[in-house]
């Protein structure tokens, strides 16, 4: 009857630690309970549970009850101990009878002292992840072949907890060091379309710093058309590179200071194409890069080249850099004409908005400027690009307000007030 009362009550015990084990809460708490149902369910006056590190070799404490100050928090594993562990499995061994072992020999005097009478090395998948240390039973008996089997099966349990969280450590590791390696790798992309940004601008010494800015200015359109953090990346890549096969033209037709003629014309109205061919066997994150440089001098009215495509027929992220390229183009200096008037250009974007432009594009980028100038935003990116006095011209603001109404793309629900 006692006996049957006994395993009913371990079962008990072994069943709970399973459970504190499946949770994954708090571990610290976790083993602090699985030790307080070991203790308890066979009356152990003390004991520890020591967690095994490959790296030093060492048995760590994780938690003790009634070891007091002076028992040592970390112990030292010998090759011949770890090996001797391994064999034995997740079985108690009697401390009294392994003083062969360099390990019981070395902590001799701190079991003695505490009376640590077994000790359960913590096997899992032929790894040691840890022991457990057992000292006295209450009623002074040792311990019995019974007790030794309820031992080493909670302490099964508890070692398959240990070996799950050093899993889920490891995992989490490996994801940080995963994530280190693909921020260094954007980072290396990143730069590396900014160094081709770089050395297709050298090429072209009358307007310097040209596909820079059309990043930019695509950044700022895929910004304001509410774009996640990835896809308004994209468009400032596609911005950066999509003259990329003006570095294949030759440097007198792309320096010329005067009108180039009708053959000039034609070999360089190929860099869209070539710029294609440039970008197309690259694996880009973003999948349109390529698409960007062979469409941006297309228009929406069908106007444009190299293949003459219409509105819908027109990739989107093309229309985005059309649009930031040809601002860039009446917004800087050239050497047969110097660039046009802040209200001008306003004026232009908004009359070609529907037959060059795509109008709800010409609104986000509308919006990005007037933002900055109403002071809405305090970033100065037009600013910092085209110069404070050219982007403060009188009537800037006014007129803007004024296009914006009258944009497709802007609702009447979105009027925007003109005072
Ligand atoms: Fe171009
Ligand atoms: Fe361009």
């Amino acid at each position: 009857m006692e006996n049957q009362q006994k395993l009913i009550h371990t079962f008990g015990a072994l069943a709970e630690i399973g459970s504190e084990i499946a949770q994954k809460q708090n571990f610290q708490q976790m083993m602090r309970t699985s030790l307080h149902l070991l203790l308890g369910s066979l009356a152990i006056m003390r004991g520890g549970i020591a967690r095994f590190s490959r790296f030093g070799h060492e048995l760590n404490m994780i938690v003790v009850r009634g070891l007091g100050d002076e028992f040592p928090l970390s112990m030292n594993l010998c090759d011949e101990d770890e090996r001797q562990f391994l064999t034995n499995g997740s079985f108690p061994i009697e401390v009294a009878q392994a003083k062969v072992l360099p390990f019981f020999q070395i902590y001799d005097q701190s079991f003695d002292k505490k009376k640590i009478e077994l000790l359960v090395p913590l096997v899992v998948r032929d790894e040691i992840v840890g022991v457990i240390l057992l000292g006295e039973k209450a009623n002074g008996a040792g311990y019995s072949a019974y007790d030794k089997e309820i031992v080493g099966a909670m302490a099964r349990h508890i070692g398959v907890g240990i070996a799950q969280r050093n899993l889920l450590a490891e995992l989490e590791r490996r994801a940080a060091e995963n994530r280190q390696l693909y921020d260094n790798l954007r980072m290396t992309y990143q730069d590396t379309v900014k160094a081709f940004a770089a050395a297709i601008d050298c090429k072209d010494k009358y307007t310097e710093g040209h596909s820079v800015r059309v990043g930019k200015y695509s950044e700022i359109i895929a910004r304001e058309l509410g774009w996640g953090e990835n896809e308004t990346e994209g468009a400032a890549v596609a911005g950066y590179l999509h003259d990329v096969g003006k570095l294949t033209v030759e440097r007198n037709i792309i320096n010329s200071p005067m009108r180039i003629n009708a053959k000039e014309s034609a070999e360089l109205n190929k860099h869209p194409a070539v710029g294609y061919e440039i970008l197309m066997p690259i694996h880009h994150p973003f999948a349109d890069v390529p698409l960007a440089a062979k469409y941006h001098h297309e228009r929406l009215d069908g106007r444009g080249y190299p293949d003459g495509l219409i509105d819908r027929e027109i990739p989107y992220i093309a229309k985005i850099v059309n649009l930031a390229d040809s601002f860039d183009a009446m917004t800087t200096d050239r050497p047969y004409k110097r660039r046009r008037p802040a209200n001008e250009v306003v004026e232009d974007l908004q009359r070609n908005a529907g037959r060059q432009f795509s109008p709800e594009l010409v609104t986000a980028f509308f919006k990005g400027m007037l933002k900055e100038l109403t002071g809405e935003t305090k970033e100065k990116r037009f600013r910092r690009l085209l110069g404070r006095d050219y982007m403060e011209a009188e009537g800037i603001v006014p007129m803007l307000k004024n296009a914006l109404n009258g944009l497709d793309g802007t609702s009447s629900l979105t009027l925007i007030s003109l005072d």
